[in-house]
């Protein structure tokens, strides 16, 4: 299949392939989106076979804005819309599903995972489609999340009906997926918003790895040459230039500069946020010239959190 490559202007192209049950990568502030009509069963299962996802993972479901989420699910209770209205990017919340969306978008849940992307063109993309789109990650199931229109290319070219090539998303890690109990909210998947932020609403807990967050019990974020993560501590450095000695390895660097080893080397960037944005991209550039990809690892505190969980997954837990 010929992929189409659309210009951010193309969005009633784009629009017209999704109401004929034709999938679409496009950007969001979290990363880019594999997108199809979230009421077209034969379009849902099309993502999930292009992906290679695993059929038990349910999709998130995105909406224009939220006042169409509200008008869509009005039954919402009044507890998840309070949550939704404080934090407006990065953020799903788990539901029950409504009859309309059909059960396979949630791997045959009866709840559903929904968003609103806090990112202008997405909206407008959305509305342009005139129905919510399911959508999962737009990269091969188990690889790193798409940031940049190329990696859509890398995994899907040929795949899929049409891909937009916008900028590279802003915020570089996935959604944060939370469902709102009465007393309290439960993360599901860390992602792109600080728990701390949520804790101000109401208490939280964190219970990825378990049945309720079906993500997490599939592999993720892979590269595809070997990858580990160094302790952060003050013997980190000696470490590393121990380990890379006699590899061709890749350093993806935050704390320490390119001169400190002898090897090739990324700069993540200093702040979270800074190294969140990139640190997908870094993998999937450094596992083309490596045999190992190692990364310095982060201090343990609560704004790290993502990173931590993220590059524990990319290297399957393998600290030096
Ligand atoms: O930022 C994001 O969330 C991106 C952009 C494109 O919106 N999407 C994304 O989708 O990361 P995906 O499919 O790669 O991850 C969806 C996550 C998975 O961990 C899945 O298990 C969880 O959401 N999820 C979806 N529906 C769920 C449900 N009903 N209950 C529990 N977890 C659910
Ligand atoms: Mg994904």
């Amino acid at each position: 299949m010929e992929t189409k490559l659309l210009n951010p202007t193309e969005i009633a192209i784009a629009a017209s392939i999704i109401k004929s049950g034709g999938v679409v990568a496009f950007p969001t502030e979290t990363v880019y989106g594999l997108g199809a009509d979230a009421t077209n069963e034969a379009a849902i299962e099309k993502v999930f076979e292009v992906k290679g996802r695993p059929a038990q993972n349910p999709l998130i479901v995105h909406f224009e804005s939220l006042d169409d989420l509200f008008n869509r699910i009005p039954d919402m209770d009044c507890n998840t819309r309070k949550v939704l209205l404080k934090i407006k990017k990065a953020l799903t919340v788990v539901i029950p599903r409504p009859d309309w969306i059909p059960a396979v978008v949630s791997a045959g849940l009866n709840t559903v995972a929904v968003r609103v992307p806090s990112c202008e063109f997405a909206c407008g993309f959305i509305k342009a489609c005139g129905v919510p789109l399911a959508a999962p990650s737009a990269n091969v199931s188990g690889r790193p999340s798409p940031t940049r229109w190329q990696h859509v290319q890398a995994d899907l070219k040929g795949k899929i009906d049409a891909m937009f090539k916008c900028d590279p998303t802003r915020i570089g890690v996935e959604s944060t997926v939370i469902k709102v109990l009465p007393d309290k909210i439960q993360v599901l998947r860390l992602g792109g918003i600080n728990t701390k932020l949520l804790e101000k609403i109401m208490p939280v807990e964190i219970v990825g790895g378990s049945k309720e967050s079906p993500g997490a019990n599939f592999k993720h974020y892979a590269p595809t040459c070997k990858m580990v993560v160094a302790k952060y501590d003050k013997h980190m450095t000696t470490r590393i230039q121990q380990y890379i000695k006699d590899k061709r390895a890749t350093v993806l660097h935050w704390q320490n500069s390119t001169t400190d080893y002898n090897s090739k080397t990324i700069y993540l960037g200093k702040t979270p946020a800074a190294i969140t944005k990139n640190l997908y991209a870094a993998i999937r550039r450094a596992e083309k010239a490596s045999d190992v990809i190692v990364c310095e690892g982060f201090p343990d505190a609560p704004k790290y959190e993502t990173l931590h969980e993220r590059v524990a997954r990319a290297t399957e837990g393998v600290i030096i």
